[in-house]
């Protein structure tokens, strides 16, 4: 079978004339404006990839019988690409590398084709690069790129689709809330499960995020912006919204602090912010002063320990928002309050974190290995 091979690209430009222009900073609203150009590539089981092809954005042509549609052959990533802040020529792509490991685990588990991922990341820097211009500058902003897979077999039988396409679109994008880096406020939800053992959490299928909606709005009538997810007996946190999720204590006898995240156990998504904070904070923190830990994490010990004093921050992190601050959190009818800086919409670790990824996605900071500049 053929493999994905990025040098064959067909690339069909959209006309001058027809081309969208870039829109202004204040005006984006995250993921409603798209570049000019994506990027497809079908597959089939006889022929393997078939020419990658960028042409003009635009809507796909499916048979309704198609497999996407009925049992939910779709898979997707987000991922990221920066204006560097130090030379605005250079176009800065995060952990690209990172997203396609992940995007070929989903895949695996939803019996649709794997790829190279190198050649992905080649095609979508093509595609990046026609683009160019309407990438937004400035910290917060950034172009959002939604590589997504989907299974194209016609006809409603249940099995592994014969047929599949790759497509690419991209998203001129800023602060993913509306209210920007501002701290958020939790329902603990156990009355609804994202993710279970030996279930799909883990992997980034559409399948996983429309069953989440419901629970949202139900926490929103009781004045709360997103679920924090709990898990089974012991009420253990996994995930907040669609994002990872991360606490820090300060314990009151030894006066050590704690960085706490749940462990990838199948029910957690891999985020790829999510490694990135726990690499940061092991790298940055004196360990001396703090333990960085992935471990189980049950609301109780969440609400003891904010009891005592000894909860100093909470934070969400993704590739969308990269980290959201949390507030409070609704539990049991009450709200376990986060501490937040003196006048600001975050704590300290919060915020450091938020600079040092932000230093690094936007060109100020080098990592070896995190970013691919082109
Ligand atoms: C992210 O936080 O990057 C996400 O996955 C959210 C996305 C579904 C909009």
């Amino acid at each position: 079978l053929a493999p994905l091979a990025a040098n064959k690209v067909k690339i069909t430009l959209r006309p001058e004339a027809e081309r969208n222009q870039p829109i202004k900073n204040e005006d984006l609203v995250f993921g409603k404006y798209f570049t000019n150009h994506m990027l497809t590539i079908n597959w089939d089981d006889k022929q393997g990839w078939h020419t990658p092809e960028i042409k003009p954005y635009g809507n796909l042509s499916l048979d309704p019988s198609t497999c996407v549609f009925h049992y939910a052959f779709e898979l997707f990533e987000g991922l990221k690409a920066y204006k560097s802040l130090k030379n605005s020529e250079d176009v800065i792509m995060f952990r690209p590398d990172k997203n396609m490991a992940r995007m070929n685990k989903s895949a695996d588990r939803i019996c649709l084709p794997t790829f190279e991922s190198e050649e992905l990341i080649k095609l979508i820097q093509e595609l990046i690069k026609l683009d160019k211009d309407l990438i937004p500058q400035g910290k917060g902003y950034s172009l959002y790129i939604r590589p997504t897979m989907i299974g194209t077999s016609e006809g409603l039988g249940v099995h592994t689709p014969d047929k599949a396409m790759i497509y690419v679109i991209c998203s001129p994008v800023g602060p993913y809330y509306k209210t920007g880096f501002k701290a958020v406020s939790l329902e603990a939800t156990d009355y609804a499960t994202r993710a279970w053992p030996g279930g799909v959490g883990d992997k980034k299928l559409g399948a996983n995020y429309a069953p989440c909606i419901k629970p949202q709005l139900e926490a929103a009538k009781r004045g709360y912006q997103q679920n924090l997810w709990l898990f089974g007996p012991n009420k253990y946190i996994t995930e907040v919204g669609t994002m990872n999720v991360f606490f820090a204590f300060k314990n009151s006898e030894t006066g050590k602090k704690e960085l706490v995240t749940a462990p990838l156990d199948g029910t957690i998504l891999e985020g790829v912010t999510r490694d990135s904070v726990l690499t940061l904070c092991r790298d940055n923190l004196d360990p001396a002063e703090w333990e960085v830990n992935e471990r189980y994490l049950s609301i109780d010990e969440v609400k003891e320990r904010a009891d005592k004093g000894e909860l100093i921050e909470a934070f969400g992190s993704g590739t969308a928002a990269v980290v959201s601050p949390i507030k409070n959190i609704g539990y049991l009818g009450q709200d376990i309050n986060v501490p937040l800086q003196e006048g600001k919409q975050s704590g300290k670790l919060t915020e450091d974190v938020m600079n040092w990824i932000a230093d690094i996605q936007y060109g100020v900071v080098q990592k070896e290995n995190w970013t691919k500049i082109f």
